[in-house]
């Protein structure tokens, strides 16, 4: 069930790219605590939906409310500071940074005001792989390894809502599985997640409800119980 006031509401969002008409009247919500799956094949807008959300990009009409604040007109920092965080599409960590420095750049917004020795004890102790390779530089991580970092550097800043570009793109089963678990592991520990996903039957299996984009419109959402026994799922997916 959602709570009353969703964390994160989008309504009637239409997103262009210069002419172009990328997102059609969007409609998506995101409960405080729940785990939402936004799925779709190539170019459906799933990344799009996501940099509305952060303000990377605008919207020409609807609007984006968080955490009860019309955030539509400000700007990514604000969004930011206000408790969102993102695993970005591949990762996007600093290659020539070690793994700590760059779960530094994720601390320097402490949200609660804890201790960054607790914040960094938590990492460590939901990534154990993250404080063997601390040392590393993060150019050199294997793809699962890189996952854990991204996800510890999002974390770090103690989100209220941790966006996920398609965490399993790039990563072998034994690691799609193990990535899905730790997502599920974050969520259970209280952080509301949208998370993108083309992987459609493992992101449903661990979400709460999902929606399915196809050419920039929701054409099915739902409890991802249900989502996942539904038949136009795999026609939705198809669509361009
Ligand atoms: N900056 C941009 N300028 C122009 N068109 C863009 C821009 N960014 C994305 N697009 C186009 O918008 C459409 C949706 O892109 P988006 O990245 O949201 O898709 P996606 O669902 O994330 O796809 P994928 O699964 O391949 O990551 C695509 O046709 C893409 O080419
Ligand atoms: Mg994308």
């Amino acid at each position: 069930m959602n709570a009353p006031e969703p964390l994160l509401r989008l309504s009637g969002i239409n997103t262009f790219y210069g002419l172009i008409h990328i997102l059609q009247d969007v409609e998506i919500e995101v409960g405080v605590g729940e785990l939402v799956s936004l799925l779709g094949g190539n170019a459906s807008g799933k990344s799009t939906t996501l940099k509305t959300i952060l303000g990377i990009v605008r919207p020409r009409t609807g609007a984006v409310t968080f955490d009860g604040e019309d955030v539509t007109g400000r700007s990514t920092s604000h969004r930011i500071g206000r408790g969102m965080a993102i695993v970005p599409e591949n990762r996007r960590l600093f290659g020539p940074m070690t793994v700590l420095e760059n779960l530094e750049m994720g601390a320097y917004l402490n949200r609660d005001g804890t201790g960054r020795k607790a914040d960094f004890e938590r990492i460590y102790s939901l990534f154990p792989l993250v404080y063997e390779r601390r040392s590393q530089l993060a150019g050199t991580l294997s793809g699962g390894e890189q996952q854990m970092v991204a996800m510890g550097r999002a974390l770090m800043s103690h989100p209220k809502l941790l966006l996920m570009d398609e965490p399993s793109m790039g990563l072998a089963p034994v690691l799609v599985e193990r990535s899905f678990e730790i997502i599920q592991q974050v969520h259970e520990a209280g952080v509301a997640m949208l998370v993108v996903e083309q992987n459609a039957n493992m992101a449903l299996s661990i979400a709460d409800r999902g929606y399915v984009l196809s050419t920039g419109r929701v054409v099915l959402q739902g409890k991802a119980s249900e989502l996942i026994e539904n038949e136009d799922l795999r026609k939705a997916y198809l669509g361009r």
